[in-house]
C-alpha cells in the first residue's frame, strides 16, 4: 500500500489551491461545530490542549487545515500512507502534525484520545476509528455521489462513483456508529482546461494515463461547467462500541 504519488498530490494541491472545493471544506468545518463545545467529553472531548482531530488519508492536509482554521481550540493529526502526502500535510497548518501510517494496519493513537476523525475521499477503518474516538467524539465522512464530476466522467473516461456507495458506507459503519447528520453538498464549478487536467491527475484516473496529453481534454472548451457533489455525514460512536472510557 503506497497511496497517492507526488504528482497526484501536486495536482490535488493546485486544484484545491484554486478554491474549487472550498464549499466542501466549509461544510466539513461546520460538521465539527457541535463537537467543539466545552460540554463534550471531559477527557478527549473537553476544551484545552487535549482536543485533537485526526484526518485519515489526509493527502495535502487541505481539509484538516480548514477545520483547524475554523476551530482554534483544536489540534490536528494528518495520517497518510503516502510519504509525499505526509511530508506535505506536515506543513499544512501550524497546529497539525503528520503521521506516515497505513490506516488498515491500525491507527497509531491511544484509545479514546480523539475529539473527531475525518475521512474525505479516503479510506476508513471503522473498528479503529471507534477505538480511538472519545465516547462523545464524532466521525465525519465525505464521499462523492454518483453525480460528482459527472460532466467529465463519461467524456474523459474517468473512474465513476458507484451509485451504491452511500449505502455501502452506512453498512460498513453500522456495527460501530450511528449516523447523526447527513448533508448533500452540491455546487457548480467553472473549470479551465488546466483545472480539468488537475482534477483528472489527482484522482484514480491518473493511473491510466497523462491527462495533459489527452486529446479528449484538448477537445474541451476553454471553460467547462462541472458539478461537485458529495455527502458530508457525521457518525457518533454507538455506546456499546465505545469500548473504553479513558
Ligand atoms: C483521494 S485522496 C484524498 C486526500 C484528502 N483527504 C483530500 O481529499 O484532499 C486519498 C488519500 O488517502 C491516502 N491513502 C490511501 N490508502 C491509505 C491507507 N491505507 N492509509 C492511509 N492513507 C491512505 C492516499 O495516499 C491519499 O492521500
Amino acid at each position: 500500500m503506497t497511496g497517492d504519488t507526488a504528482d497526484m498530490l501536486d495536482a490535488r494541491a493546485a486544484f484545491q489551491g484554486a478554491g474549487h472545493f472550498a464549499p466542501i471544506a466549509a461544510a466539513l468545518a461546520r460538521a465539527l461545530d457541535a463537537g467543539s463545545h466545552a460540554d463534550a467529553h471531559p477527557s478527549g472531548g473537553g476544551t484545552g490542549p487535549g482536543r485533537t482531530v485526526l484526518e485519515i488519508g489526509a493527502g495535502t492536509g487541505y481539509y484538516l487545515a480548514g477545520v483547524l482554521d475554523a476551530h482554534p481550540d483544536l489540534l490536528g493529526i494528518a495520517l497518510d500512507v503516502a510519504k509525499p502526502a505526509a511530508r506535505r500535510a506536515a506543513r499544512a497548518h501550524p497546529r497539525s502534525a503528520a503521521v506516515l501510517a497505513d490506516a488498515w494496519r491500525g491507527l497509531p493513537i491511544r484509545d479514546g484520545a480523539l475529539t473527531a476523525v475525518l475521512s474525505v475521499f479516503a479510506p476508513r477503518n471503522p473498528a479503529e476509528v471507534a477505538r480511538v474516538l472519545a465516547p462523545s467524539g464524532r466521525f465525519v465522512v465525505v464521499t462523492p455521489t454518483a453525480r460528482h464530476l459527472g460532466e467529465l466522467v463519461g467524456p474523459l473516461g474517468m473512474v465513476g462513483v458507484d451509485p451504491d456507495k452511500d449505502r455501502r458506507l452506512a453498512d460498513s459503519l453500522a456495527a460501530t456508529f450511528t449516523r447523526a447528520e447527513h448533508t448533500l453538498v452540491e455546487f457548480r464549478m467553472t473549470l479551465t482546461r488546466t483545472d480539468v487536467i488537475n482534477v483528472v491527475a489527482m484522482g484514480p484516473s491518473a493511473f491510466h494515463g497523462t491527462p495533459a496529453d489527452d486529446p479528449r481534454i484538448a477537445a474541451l472548451p476553454d471553460v467547462t461547467e462541472v458539478t461537485a457533489s458529495v455527502t458530508v455525514s457525521t457518525y457518533l460512536p454507538t455506546p456499546s462500541s465505545s469500548r473504553r472510557d479513558p
